[in-house]
């Protein structure tokens, strides 16, 4: 087809526009403009189609735009190309209108000499210039609309096509993708999981390419509450995937997220710690905790004196409060119960401890409770009380005197009881609630602190707990962060899937919220050591659980405000230290406003939800809203991708992920379980044992821990 170029012009040539305003641009179609398929453009087309796309000619460049929307108006004089008029009368003629949306400018590229009959185009957002009443209104080519879904750079990832620009390939830059924080929003089934795990997919398979068919470098932590993941990564040996959880199979690993790990934020909102006694406490217990290192791994000599420096130290400062506080003078404060237990505890360490000299602070503390110990014969019950009366300064100056003789010899009072109390220091469960136990009993406040330490013993004495967050084979910190952040190039696999299906919902927030800030802690030290970054990126699946917004409130800092404010923080500050969020929901009006705002990329699949509509309307400016029209009726596996990691919204088609790729959530199938077998003739049963589950539901943490107390006692 040799056509000159304004022959070429006027063969694609559909209307001319109509109505020109600042925000509004109406185009008046040809009445031989094509009524379905444009056969012109040298593919076969649909048009008018809303969305289509549309090139206006203004100056030397080509204006670009959308179909807003089409429409038929009934004119008294219409117009045709060439002939004026249809026959003798004037009769109303339907017309078709429709309006078009700029949203960038296609130049040509300047080659060297001559006429170019094939020129090449460079796509940009935004219009210079505005086009006048009766500017021609052309489909572009096949080659002008490649270059306009195909517009930007480094775009080295194919994630699928766009069937509104004739089937161009779309492809992402991997930087923008996930640099920035991606959301990808949309129905149940419309075919989020599948996006996420095809966007890992390509990009791996995209890097191993460029990496000459090595492992590339790369770090992808998929936080997975369904447990659907496991089979997307499957026998992949190049990318290869650990997965982490409760009741691994061959070649998993066991989930463990150590209490020690966690943050006392974190603790107190496992604990339900209250604001004003509890969390005080706790705070002070893990410092103490961590500080003493009781039970774990072995002890030095010196590591044993400090323990014991910090247990003294702690002792003298109750010693000391309640000296300043009068609380010894009186009978009812129960003062001599509280020196009696720190008596106990103490008795208890003589041993281990003989040569520091403890002997002479028990002596001096039961000296002055011989002194002050009554006992009388309660009249009604018969049996003898014991009690303590008031106590004089000169006991609790000598306590004081021989709590400090004996600090002195082991290198002084320490007043900061220990580490910061968010180190993450191993100890056992047992010995924090031991602990808090003590320092309740020393403060007088075990009343309001037995509930959170029966929590804790209770979730202790689960199996289905314990081998989570209980250290049973002495995980190191380092062993964890190699395990599931990957070792020196990723040499142990690209991705670790975290199956969180099998969590007991009790701990799943603060689970999710520990690996997630463990996460994003140790790459902001990974920047500090290294002074560069260690890109990872971090995907949550059904984040409308785990990033769900919530009430501000000091007061109440439940487990899932707790994770959502760690997300936050992610979504933030993520992008300094290398990590990347992807998060995947199905109520986005649910999800933070403060993480959506921190997303720069939207792949947006379809949404029919009003309030999910219109919050997703706010993300983009308006001249590009129309594209979004859609969202009700996108079929699954298509999808809108806009934002940072596209120059243009565009309608995706996704690459086809066969199934064996796939993430697992099949729908169930009724029909294949009423009639016994499936769509293929396989037979299906489903044989049910209610007592097994019966059993195992109600041998759930408090029934179990109740049964082991009763043991006991
Ligand atoms: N890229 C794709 N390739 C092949 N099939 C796809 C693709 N995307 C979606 N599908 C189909 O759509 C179905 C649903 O997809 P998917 O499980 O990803 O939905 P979802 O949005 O994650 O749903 P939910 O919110 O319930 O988790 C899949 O089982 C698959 O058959
Ligand atoms: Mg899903």
């Amino acid at each position: 087809m040799n056509q000159t170029p304004f022959e070429q012009v006027s063969a694609l040539r559909i209307g001319m526009v109509d109505f020109v305003s600042p925000d509004e641009i109406k185009v008046l179609l040809d009445i031989d403009a094509p009524e379905s398929v444009a056969l012109n453009t040298g593919a076969l087309r649909p048009f008018p189609r809303v969305n289509g796309y549309l090139l206006i000619p203004v100056d030397e460049a080509l204006l670009v735009g959308q179909v807003e929307w089409l429409t038929v108006e009934r004119s008294a004089f219409p117009k045709r190309r060439g002939m004026q008029d249809f026959g003798l009368v004037d009769l109303p003629y339907p017309l078709r209108k429709l309006r078009f949306n700029p949203l960038g400018t296609l130049r040509k590229l300047v080659s060297e000499g001559g006429l170019d009959l094939h020129p090449e185009y460079a796509f940009r957002r935004g219009a210079d210039a505005l086009p006048s009443v009766g500017a021609t209104v052309v489909l572009p080519t096949e080659k002008q609309l490649r270059s306009i879904v195909e517009s930007g750079e480094q775009r080295r990832v194919k994630i699928g096509t766009s069937p509104l620009a004739g089937d161009a390939e779309v492809r992402i830059d991997p930087n923008r993708m996930f640099g920035r924080h991606l959301a990808v929003l949309g129905n149940t089934g419309s075919g989020k999981s599948c996006s996420v795990a095809g966007l890992i997919r390509w990009s791996m398979e995209e890097a191993v390419q460029a990496h000459k068919q090595n492992r590339p470098n790369a770090r992808f932590i998929v936080l997975d509450p369904n447990g659907e993941y496991s089979r997307a990564f499957s026998g992949d040996d190049v990318v290869k995937a650990r997965i982490f959880k409760v009741n691994p199979s061959e070649g998993e690993f066991d989930l463990k997220v150590p209490l020690w790990f966690w943050n006392s934020a974190e603790w107190s909102s496992f604990t339900q710690a209250s604001a004003r006694t509890q969390r005080p406490l706790l705070r002070r217990a893990l410092r103490e905790v961590k500080a003493g290192r009781t039970g774990v791994g072995t002890e030095t000599n010196e590591d044993k004196k400090l323990a014991l420096r910090r247990y003294l130290s702690s002792r003298l400062i109750t010693i000391r409060k309640s000296a300043r506080s009068g609380l010894f003078q009186t009978e009812e404060t129960k003062f001599g119960f509280r020196l009696k237990a720190i008596l106990d505890d103490l008795e208890k360490k003589c041993e281990e401890f003989s040569a520091h000299g403890i002997e002479s602070i028990t002596d001096a503390i039961k000296s002055a409770l011989e002194a002050t110990t009554h006992t009388f014969t309660d009249k009604e019950t018969g049996k003898p009380v014991e009690y303590y009366r008031a106590f004089t300064e000169t006991h609790i100056n000598q306590i004081e005197e021989a709590l400090r003789t004996a600090l002195d010899g082991i290198g002084g009072i320490i007043h900061h009881e220990g580490p910061d109390e968010d180190v993450p220091l191993a100890f056992s469960g047992t010995d924090l609630a031991d602990h808090i136990e003590i320092l309740a009993e020393d403060e007088n406040v075990i009343q309001y602190l037995d509930f959170l330490i029966t929590r804790i013993r209770s979730f202790l004495a689960s199996p289905q707990m314990r081998t989570i967050i209980e250290n049973e084979d002495d995980l190191t910190l380092e062993d964890w962060l190699s395990d599931h952040i990957g070792e020196s190039n990723a040499q142990n696999g690209c991705v670790s899937i975290i199956d969180l299906s099998l969590v007991p919902t009790e701990i799943v927030h603060v689970v999710t919220a520990v690996i997630a800030r463990m996460t994003f802690e140790s790459l902001q030290r990974y920047v500090k050591e290294n002074g560069a970054s260690l890109p990872t990126v971090l995907v949550m699946d059904e984040a409308h659980t785990f990033v769900k917004r919530y009430k501000e409130d000091i007061e109440n800092q439940d487990a899932a405000s707790i994770c959502c404010q760690v997300f936050e923080r992610i979504a933030r500050e993520g992008r300094k230290f290398g990590l990347g969020l992807v998060l995947s929901s199905q109520r986005p009006s649910e999800l933070s406003p403060t993480v959506l705002s921190q997303c720069n990329s939207f792949l947006l699949h379809r949404i029919s939800n009003d309030r999910d509509q219109d919050l997703v309307q706010r993300f983009v400016p308006d001249n590009l809203r129309g594209l979004l029209r859609e969202l009700p009726s996108l079929p699954s596996q298509n999808a809108i991708l806009l934002g940072w990691a596209s120059e243009l919204p565009v309608l995706v088609k996704m690459n086809d992920l066969p199934q064996s790729q796939q993430p697992r959530s099949d729908d169930p199938d009724f029909w294949g379980v009423w009639v016994g077998q499936d769509d293929a003739g396989t037979p299906i049963s489903r044989e049910v044992d209610w007592q097994r589950i019966a059993a195992d539901w109600q041998a759930g943490p408090v029934a179990e821990n109740r049964s082991k107390e009763e043991d006991e006692t």
